[in-house]
């Protein structure tokens, strides 16, 4: 098998959280379909889940609709029984979606944190478990999940000057505590044939306050923020046979911005 063959994902099933998701959500949907994988796309909308995946399909690609809220682990046993049940065997799980409601240190709440804790740790443990037994039982799978540099560094306060923009610190403790749980399943599972890995991407451009942006340029290696398509590539690698011996790894998609 050529080289590139190792990165098509011709035949395989995959999950994506918040797999519609106007951002990041959207663009790992998309590329995972590019590369030849049936996507089946599940966050609470099942509208806005149709929508988009009416969109792969008239481009010519397999996407479907499901829904899940990842704050409430019965939905999310629900997807996974229901997904097995229509699909069969799931080859790729990517766990993107995020709850994330923002605020400053001061403005967050413990009942905050325990909501952001019920999607972003609980809500992670219930989608592995609902996803990686059968994973396991088969002997093959590729779990991804979406951390961020956030879930390495801290937050720079010098990026946010001249801007009411805030640094949610929920959102560090999530995405630190995921990287290693992604390293504990790599462990875990790696003998049955279940790769577990990480992206951490960088700041994506959404049309934050001019200040912010100009910061974030200056200070990251590569000078721009990051775009839909940067990400694509980093998902179809991850899930395909062309990383079959990569596992437990934290893969940045930051343009170097954890590197100074
Ligand atoms: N946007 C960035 O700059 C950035 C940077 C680094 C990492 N990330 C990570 O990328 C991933 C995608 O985030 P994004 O910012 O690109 O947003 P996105 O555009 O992909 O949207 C997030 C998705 O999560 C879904 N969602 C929210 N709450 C949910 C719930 N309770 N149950 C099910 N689905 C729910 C939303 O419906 C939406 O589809 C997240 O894990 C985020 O932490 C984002």
């Amino acid at each position: 098998m050529g080289i590139l063959d190792r990165f098509s994902l011709q035949g395989r099933v995959a999950v994506v959280t918040g797999g519609s998701g106007p951002q990041f959500g959207s663009s790992l949907s998309e590329g995972l379909a590019e590369a030849g994988a049936t996507v089946i796309c599940a966050s609470r909308s099942l509208e806005a889940n149709e929508k988009f995946a009416k969109g792969l399909t008239d481009k010519g690609y397999d996407a479907h609709a499901m829904t899940v809220d990842i704050t409430d682990a019965d939905s999310i046993q629900r997807l996974g029984e229901q997904v097995h049940e229509r699909f069969g065997d799931v080859d790729v799980l990517v766990n993107s979606a995020v709850v994330a409601r923002g605020g400053s240190f001061e403005e967050q709440t413990p009942e905050y944190w325990e909501f952001s804790a019920s999607g972003n740790m609980v809500g992670l443990f219930a989608m592995s478990k609902a996803f990686l037994p059968a994973m396991a039982a088969r002997g093959s799978g590729s779990i991804i999940n979406i951390s961020s540099i956030y879930g390495v560094v801290a937050n720079d306060p010098s990026l946010y000057e001249g801007t009411d923009m805030k640094q949610p610190p929920d959102y560090t403790f999530v995405k630190a505590g995921m990287i290693n749980f992604t390293r504990y399943l790599a462990n875990y599972y790696g003998k049955q044939g279940v790769r577990a890995n990480c992206i951490c991407p960088g700041g994506y451009y959404n049309d934050q306050p001019g200040p912010f942006v100009d910061s974030y340029k200056k200070r990251v290696p590569v000078g721009r923020m990051l775009e839909n398509d940067d990400i694509k590539g980093a998902v179809v690698f991850l899930a395909s046979d062309a990383s079959a011996y990569v596992t437990g790894t934290t893969l940045m998609v930051d343009g170097g911005f954890t590197t100074v």
